[in-house]
């Protein structure tokens, strides 16, 4: 295996694995959430010991993936343009083959094979491994596709390829899966039941990035507070294997403290925190170590209880208060984030008014905000009308987008003046002479390079900022440098 550093991608730092003597080239484009990005990271290692090296360029592919999202019908849209731009494609290289992978893939099934001639192969989120043998049946002309969801597969064993990579920070998946059910959702049903990832596999993966030079990971799943390992521990110490498997659990938190200890010059985020699973435990251990950042995406998607209820979000208005008043107690300047959905079935006014004042209670430091989508499928489809009008949903849609706005801006305000470390991540997209990275709690902030260099933990004097943005000047080396040369 050779390492290639290409430097020319708009400053960052470009890390594959290419096998010299492999001929074939895959081209792989991934949508939707990180879990999507990390996954093509798993297919283009398998892929890759079947002779195949990835490429960028589209026109030169003998293989095309690409990796979809089926959580909104826009989002759905967007990979049906993508493949006419395949097929365009495919017309001046005729022996070119397309393989459609993830969320649309197990939500469709064959009959993207009859709606979109273009495809050749439709692998589901479970079934990458499968991949050399559906490709094999590609190769003697026979449409291919295997969407069975497994209640085990974690790809544990297999060591990503980092694609499009800044070199600095890398995702690692611990869960995979939700059993949580929100009605809206159709990552259930594309995603299949929850499974946890052998820590042992974890550990190893972290190691391996960090022996690679990266400085950050985000473990990575769907609903990650769940997670839960049984195993490892001998049988003789234990008086039932019930005994064991509870002396021998390892939780989220329990997790989150290994991999910290693990590598304490590497920074470790996660994402996605369900406000009903996180425990204050994890708080606790966040708390504790300094190389676990100081920031918690937290979806919310209504202020309102009588939605989260329609919405089978476990948990109420009140218990959300207080989850978010034991995060700034033991975390103060805690950085908190929602997702938010607007415009779900029988939601009015007064609804909405209580997402507008949930918001104005926590004001998050980001938002990811959306309207309803209904989803074929999905307990919401079944059993509520789509009833909120369009242009209602696009008013309260702005309405949250505003509120947010304003809320970034002072929470972004309040860093002004403060000297905080940053990690170096990439070069400033507005100048070359810029580097760009974000602080503890996931600002973004743009200094001058000076003679810093991409994976550096700088200290940082906050000057200026916009609402999103930070910008400073370094003033040093960050405590988290010493440890991580
Ligand atoms: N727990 C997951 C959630 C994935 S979906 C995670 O890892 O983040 C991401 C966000 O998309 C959800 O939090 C929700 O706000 C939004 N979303 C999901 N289904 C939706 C739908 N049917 N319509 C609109 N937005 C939706
Ligand atoms: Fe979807 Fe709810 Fe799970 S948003 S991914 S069903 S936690």
């Amino acid at each position: 295996m050779e390492k290639i550093i290409d430097e020319t991608l708009q400053g960052q730092t470009l890390v594959k694995e290419k096998k010299e003597n492999n001929t074939k080239k895959l081209y792989i484009e991934s949508y939707g959430c990180a879990m999507n990005f990390s996954d093509s990271e798993i297919v283009a290692s398998i892929l890759n010991k079947e002779g195949y090296n990835t490429t960028n360029e589209l026109s030169e592919a003998d293989l095309v993936l690409v990796n979809t999202c089926s959580i909104r019908d826009k989002a759905e849209q967007t990979v049906r343009k993508r493949l006419e731009k395949y097929n365009a494609v495919k017309k001046i290289n005729p022996s070119m083959k397309v393989g459609v992978l993830g969320c649309m893939a197990e939500r469709l099934k064959s009959k993207f094979l009859e709606e979109e001639k273009i495809v050749d192969l439709v692998v589901g989120p479970d079934a990458y491994k499968d991949l050399p043998n559906l490709l094999e049946e590609v190769e003697s002309g026979r449409d291919a596709i295997n969407v069975i969801l497994s209640k085990e597969e974690t790809y544990g064993d297999i060591s990503p390829v980092r694609l499009q990579s800044n070199g600095v920070s890398a995702f690692v998946s611990i869960t995979r899966g939700c059993d949580n059910m929100c009605t809206f959702c159709i990552v259930p049903f594309t995603r299949g039941r929850e499974r946890s990832r052998d820590p042992l596999s974890i550990i190893d993966e972290v190691n391996d990035l960090w022996s690679k030079g990266f400085k950050e990971i985000t473990l990575l799943g769907q609903n990650v507070d769940s997670y839960l390992w049984y195993g490892g521990g001998l049988k003789k110490d234990f008086k039932s294997a019930t005994e064991m498997q509870k002396a021998t659990a390892v939780g989220f938190s329990h997790l989150l403290d290994i991999v910290a200890k693990a590598q304490p010059g590497m920074r470790i985020r996660f994402s996605t925190s369900n406000p009903q699973d996180m425990t204050i435990d994890v708080i606790e251990v966040m708390a504790k170590h300094n190389n676990i950042c100081d920031y918690i995406h937290l979806p919310v998607q209504s202020g309102s209880d009588r939605i989260l209820k329609k919405m089978n979000r476990l948990h109420t208005r009140e218990e959300y208060f207080r989850l978010i008043d034991n995060i700034r107690k033991i975390i103060p300047g805690c950085g908190i984030s929602q997702d938010m959905i607007i415009g779900f079935p029988s939601e009015t006014e007064e609804d909405h008014k209580d997402t507008l004042s949930l918001m104005e209670n926590v004001k998050y430091n980001f938002g990811y905000m959306f309207a309803y989508s209904e989803r074929p499928g999905t307990l919401g489809a079944k059993k509520f009308e789509d009833d909120i009008p369009e242009a209602t949903k696009k008013k309260r849609l702005q309405e949250i987008i505003d509120v947010q706005q304003k809320h970034s801006r002072f929470r972004t305000e309040q860093h002004l003046g403060k000297i905080e470390e940053v990690l170096v991540e990439k070069e400033s997209k507005k100048s070359d002479s810029q580097w760009s990275g974000r602080n503890t709690q996931n600002t973004t902030v743009v200094f001058p390079k000076k003679d810093y260099k991409l994976g550096d933990y700088v200290l940082v004097k906050m000057e200026k900022c916009t609402s999103a943005t930070l910008i400073g000047e370094p003033v040093g080396y960050g405590p988290m440098q010493a440890l991580s040369s």
